[in-house]
């Protein structure tokens, strides 16, 4: 968060709005098993985001709608066990808090009770605000997310850059009145996303809203060149780590099926 970060002191939610107020950059990454979170951790990301994007990236769907509570309770455990530093924070799939605050409340609790989870996202804005309040409520951190929220793929007519300005912006200030400490502002112009990390007090995390935002977050699999089905402009492959796992993997099948693996080195005598 501030540079370098302390590596010992896990980040809370109020450590969300002191960056902002310090002006320093928030990193959220995407992890959804043990190994990635223990290696995000160590590498030093202030978060990480349990994101229903698994229902694409780990399950195989095209979109995150079929996503459970469940299969995010079981992520978001793994996930909380390979943490040391980073807040976690674990997305509330489709259908989980839609039937209003009550829903919400009882979806973020078991979370929190099952998960571990430190803090819950929920997309949407005047629609949600309800439901971010009861959570609040309750004690639990909430995260927002407005702008093209994954939930409204068939809305929007796919996963398209959202550029209705005056709607966002009531939307993540709804977020803001209604309580959460920080607003993820996925895919809109830099402008927009500019003129919404202006007009509220709590941290904004871009994904494809430019570098005005106050943090910033990417799917795990897109930024390692792990996940080629959708290559969205605003990734910056960091890696590409699809390509050394196909290679490595080739060279595995070449050595055993060519008698190379495994050698003495590799055996027990
Ligand atoms: O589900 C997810 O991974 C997300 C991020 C892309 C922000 O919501």
């Amino acid at each position: 968060m501030s540079a370098p970060p302390n590596k010992h002191k896990p980040v809370t939610a109020p450590d969300f709005l002191s960056a902002r107020s310090r002006g320093a950059k928030l990193t959220v990454l995407t992890g959804y098993d043990y190994t990635f979170a223990r290696l995000l951790d160590e590498a030093g990301v202030d978060a990480i985001l349990v994101g229903d994007s698994l229902g694409m990236v780990i399950q195989g769907h095209h979109t995150a709608l079929p996503v459970t509570l469940d299969e995010m309770i079981y992520h978001t455990r793994c996930v909380v066990r390979g943490t040391s530093r980073a807040m976690v924070i674990t997305d509330m799939p489709f259908m989980t808090f839609q039937l209003g605050p009550t829903q919400a409340l009882e979806s973020a609790g078991r979370l929190v009770k099952e998960g571990g989870t430190h803090a819950v996202k929920l997309e949407g804005g005047e629609r949600t605000a309800e439901a971010i309040a009861a959570i609040v409520r309750a004690d639990v951190p909430v995260m927002g997310h407005v702008g093209m929220t994954p939930q409204s793929v068939h809305r929007f007519g796919g996963f398209k850059v959202q550029r209705q300005a005056e709607q966002i912006l009531a939307d993540a200030k709804a977020v803001e009145q209604a309580g959460a400490f920080a607003i993820v502002v996925e895919c809109v112009p830099s402008e927009l996303a500019a003129k919404i990390t202006g007009s509220v007090s709590i941290p904004t995390i871009g994904i494809g809203a430019g570098s005005h935002c106050d943090g910033q977050v990417l799917v795990i699999q897109d930024m390692l060149g792990m996940y080629g089905d959708l290559r969205p402009r605003f990734v910056k492959r960091y890696a590409e780590t699809g390509t050394q796992i196909r290679q490595a993997v080739e060279a595995y099948c070449r050595d055993v099926r060519e008698g190379r693996f495994p050698d003495a080195g590799h055996s027990f005598q």
